[in-house]
């Protein structure tokens, strides 16, 4: 399962921070609750306060007058309804809603308590008074009740600022944990585009500068792998240029002894055609073994000594001229256009093998009377060098298989299938590139080969 650290670090950054958040919501909730409480409270006790004053006896008789300031104390534009009672002596009412529950326990002092009137909930305080008069006492109860509208409504001012202000600091860490978290793990993204651009051959130590203590086992432990790769790397390349070098001699010495073998008079067609196709085999295997060389050289990127000052036009035509023989055999016109100069800094055996593998594949796939043109100029800080030729051109899904090691495209032409990796690897080891095109108007193929340009 793919996971994100920065998700997985977030996550854990926001559960505390959401716990916390939360306890000190219901904290903050618990406050307004209070103090709404009260506030309702000793308006219900005020206006319970006001009433029980006004029951006063007259002519023996307890009568109660309702005040209109004891009920105007709760408008509000919440539309609260409010009920009062008024009972003398536990039974008698004096006036008010008769509906109107008492409380669970009756005690002398101001009793609050939650009731319910037609099924609304109601906030009720019961006040009891003793009233006097001419030897008899009266116990009187004021009761006064109101709905819940206004007290939900000042609940909600007092917590909702509360709740913005919790809100907003939720989004507020949110973001800088994100921010910190995307800052903080830039050194592990850019280790990662580090190590996925690589070149699969490039096996050079991670730079270790700049990252994390953290990071840095991890780093350490990848590069000494790299290292050991990298040796393996040399051995077997050793190993393949050591297996060919050592091919040469006995192969030169068959193809000796083989041109020795002139099939005589006496030698039947049978023994002359296996001779023919001995040394078929053997021109063959040796091209495939110097190829293999090459190949194994070039892979080894060249050591500074090796690298001298090379003028890669004086190359190009060297080259020609070996193969201009090869090129009249098929009679393909093979020409050149080359720069006075073209200097890089390279092995010359090694530009040598890169232009005589175009030139060759140019001459050997262009069909009979062909043309075939090789140029290098100088341009800018870049030695380009060309070859062009008019033959079939590689198909475009061929194209990315003919720099893989061994591919031949469909071709009667003899060959090894190493030419193109070798031209490729050693591009590479000069610190240049190869692309091919398809030549004007779709005919033929273009290579391009650029390398850097030494500077005098
Ligand atoms: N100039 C060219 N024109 C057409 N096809 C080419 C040309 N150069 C290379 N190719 C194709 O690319 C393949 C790979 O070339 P290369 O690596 O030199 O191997 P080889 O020449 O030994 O076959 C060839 O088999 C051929 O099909
Ligand atoms: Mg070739």
């Amino acid at each position: 399962m793919m996971h994100s650290l920065r998700a997985r670090l977030l996550g854990w950054l926001l559960v505390p921070v959401a716990a916390f958040v939360s306890v000190t919501g219901l904290m903050s909730y618990e406050a307004a609750r209070e103090t709404a409480g009260l506030l309702q409270d000793n308006a219900l006790l005020a206006s319970a306060r006001i009433i029980g004053e006004e029951v006063n006896w007259e002519d023996g008789v307890l009568i109660a007058r309702i005040p209109p300031a004891a009920l105007e104390m709760f408008e509000s534009p919440y539309q609260d309804q409010v009920f009062y009672r008024v009972v003398k002596g536990g039974t008698g009412l004096l006036g008010g809603n008769p509906n109107l529950a008492f409380p669970a326990h009756a005690t002398s002092r101001p009793v609050f308590y939650d009731s319910a009137l037609d099924g609304r909930p109601i906030r009720a305080v019961a006040y009891e008074r003793e009233l006097y008069d001419s030897g008899t006492t009266e116990p009187v109860t004021v009761i006064v009740a109101k709905t819940q509208a206004s007290y939900q409504a000042m609940l909600l001012t007092l917590w909702r600022p509360q709740l913005v202000r919790q809100g907003l600091m939720l989004a507020l860490v949110v973001a800088l944990a994100l921010l910190g978290l995307t800052f903080e793990l830039r050194p592990l993204i850019r280790l990662k585009d580090d190590v996925a651009d690589r070149d699969a051959l490039r096996l050079e130590p991670i730079r270790i500068e700049r990252l994390p203590s953290e990071l840095r086992p991890v780093v350490d432990a990848i590069n000494q792998c790299i290292a050991r790769l990298k040796l393996h790397a040399t051995t077997q390349r050793k190993f393949i240029a050591d297996a060919a070098h050592q091919l040469r001699t006995p192969l030169a010495l068959l193809g000796a002894q083989i041109d020795c073998a002139h099939p005589c008079r006496h030698c039947g067609p049978l023994l002359a055609d296996a001779l023919a196709g001995i040394r078929r085999s053997s021109a063959k295997m040796t091209e495939m073994t110097n190829q293999l060389l090459l190949l194994a050289q070039a892979e080894s990127s060249p050591p500074d000594r090796a690298l001298v000052r090379v003028d890669l036009a004086a190359i190009v035509s060297c080259v020609l001229e070996e193969l201009v023989a090869a090129a009249q055999r098929r009679q393909i016109d093979l020409g050149a256009e080359l720069g006075e100069t073209a200097c890089v800094m390279g092995s010359a055996t090694l530009l040598t093998a890169l232009v005589t593998n175009l030139v060759d594949n140019a001459i050997r796939y262009t069909q009979e009377g062909g043309r075939v043109t090789a140029t290098c100029w100088e341009e800018d800080d870049e030695v380009v060098l060309q070859v062009i030729d008019n033959g079939p051109g590689i198909p475009a899904e061929a194209r990315a298989h003919v720099f893989e090691r061994f591919y031949r495209g469909a071709t009667d032409a003899e060959g090894t299938g190493l030419g193109l990796s070798i031209v490729r690897e050693i591009a590479h080891s000069h610190g240049g590139s190869v692309a091919l095109k398809p030549a004007a108007e779709h005919a033929g193929l273009m290579v391009s080969v650029h390398l850097p340009r030494r500077r005098d």
